[in-house]
């Protein structure tokens, strides 16, 4: 059976945190590709909108868009999907990308940074996927993109929270896998695993600091993966500088 293929200039992208980091850089890769709409999703408006604005200019069109929204508020979260399936027609990659640490120890851990780390970093991408899920289902296409992290896949002293809710990620996205193979929806679901990423030195001629990635790996990583057969499972992109 062939699945539905859908180019990338009729496809419209939901990126959480689009409005910084590695959600920005994901951002202006779509649009610069020519993605057909590309919603930039987070809690500061005027982030998201000097970023919008930003990146409309370098790609001569209006493709990005911001929405302020918080994602640990499940009616803010159901809102944001069903907006941007009302307005574009669809949510063709979702890209799951907000996320914080709180540097608490095993011993110093707290409710309130428990909360809000497991909250933002894995409940919120489940709410946003249950609200998306319809309307990829409906389109009989869609892209499930989750950041998690090297920490996602080891456990480091000084994060405890931050571990627990990127191996909870991945587990998620495992069972979304599984749920789209067994009802045989055409939905693809990729997961980040990057080491360190520069997020502050992203010029095109810069370096990045010591240890980390230049950013634009990302963005590169991340049309690959788009650009892949829909028959084809890439599981998790592990990215470390060397
Ligand atoms: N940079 C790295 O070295 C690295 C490595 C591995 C994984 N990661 C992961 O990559 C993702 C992006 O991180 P980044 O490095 O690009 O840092 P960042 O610039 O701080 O991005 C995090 C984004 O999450 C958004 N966010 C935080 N709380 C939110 C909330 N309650 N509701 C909605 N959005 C919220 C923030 O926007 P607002 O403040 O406007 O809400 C921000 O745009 C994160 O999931 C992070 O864990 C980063």
């Amino acid at each position: 059976m062939t699945l539905r293929n859908k180019p990338l200039t009729e496809q419209v992208a939901l990126i959480t945190g689009g409005g910084t980091g590695i959600g920005r850089a994901f951002a202006g890769v779509l649009a610069e590709s020519g993605a057909r709409a590309v919603v930039i999703a987070s809690r500061r408006e005027d982030v998201l909108k000097a970023t919008a604005d930003e990146l409309n200019a370098r790609c001569g069109a209006e493709r990005v868009h911001p929405y302020a929204f918080d994602i640990r508020d499940l009616a803010q979260t159901d809102a944001l999907a069903h907006s941007v399936a009302q307005r574009f027609g669809a949510i063709d990659v979702l890209v799951n990308n907000s996320g914080l640490a709180v540097p608490e120890s095993v011993e110093a851990i707290t409710e309130a940074g428990w909360d809000k780390v497991l909250e933002t970093n894995v409940r919120g991408a489940m709410w946003l996927v249950r609200a998306a899920l319809p309307y990829m289902i409906r389109e009989d296409f869609g892209d499930v993109v989750n950041v998690s992290s090297q920490a996602g896949k080891n456990g480091y002293a000084d994060v405890p929270s931050y571990c627990a809710s990127k191996f909870a990620l991945l587990g998620y996205a495992e069972s979304l896998r599984d749920h789209a193979r067994k009802t045989g929806a055409n939905i693809r679901v990729f997961n980040f695993c990057p080491g360190l990423v520069d997020v502050d030195h992203t010029g095109a001629d810069v370096e990045p600091r010591a240890g980390a990635i230049h950013v634009r790996n990302m963005a590169r990583a991340l049309l690959f993966a788009l650009s892949l057969d829909r028959e084809v499972v890439l599981e998790d992109i592990n990215l470390y500088a060397r």
